[in-house]
């Protein structure tokens, strides 16, 4: 369900994605932004304030770690369900994700690319990606369809 231009536009602008810098901002900005996010994290150690979470280095890790997970569904745009079907099992049988947050990241995700990439961030490039995020979040959902 990609039309060629959708993937070029997708590919085109990860290939010049910081995956480390980008995923740490997104999931800092997710923790700030929406608080309540912050009770998965509660191993995470300090997250009081905004420049501690900005300066956490858990919080940096595992920022790096979804970012380069959210890579395999640019890889793999026409099997995004199966490529994140045991992360589904993850997220919802195990750590219990509300589904909305999933939403969440994502719109994150566009905030943090059109703030990196202004000028390559055209509409028809957002419209990719939020079909992209919006692809990700259902499959990760699944398991509690
Ligand atoms: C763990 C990916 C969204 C909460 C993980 C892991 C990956 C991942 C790859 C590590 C799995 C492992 O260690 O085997 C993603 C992707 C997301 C996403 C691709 C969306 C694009 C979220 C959201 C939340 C969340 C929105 C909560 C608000 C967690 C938690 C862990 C985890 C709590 C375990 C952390 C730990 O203690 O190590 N995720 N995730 N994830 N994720 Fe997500």
């Amino acid at each position: 369900h990609w039309s060629a231009e959708e993937k070029q536009l997708i590919t085109g602008l990860w290939g010049k994605v910081n995956v480390a810098e980008c995923g740490a901002e997104a999931l800092a900005r997710l923790l700030i932004v929406y608080p309540w996010t912050q009770r998965f994290f509660s191993s995470f150690g300090n997250l009081s304030s905004p420049t501690a979470i900005i300066g956490n280095p858990k919080v940096r890790a595992h920022g790096r770690k979804v970012l380069t997970s959210f890579g395999e569904a640019v890889k793999n745009l026409d099997n995004i369900k199966a490529t994140f079907s045991k992360l589904s099992e993850l997220h919802c049988e195990k750590l219990h994700v509300d589904p909305e947050n999933f939403r969440l990241l994502g719109d994150i995700l566009i905030i943090v690319l059109a703030s990196h990439f202004a000028r390559d961030f055209t509409p028809a490039c957002q419209f990719a990606w939020q079909k992209l995020v919006g692809v990700v979040a259902h499959a990760l959902a699944r398991k509690y369809h």
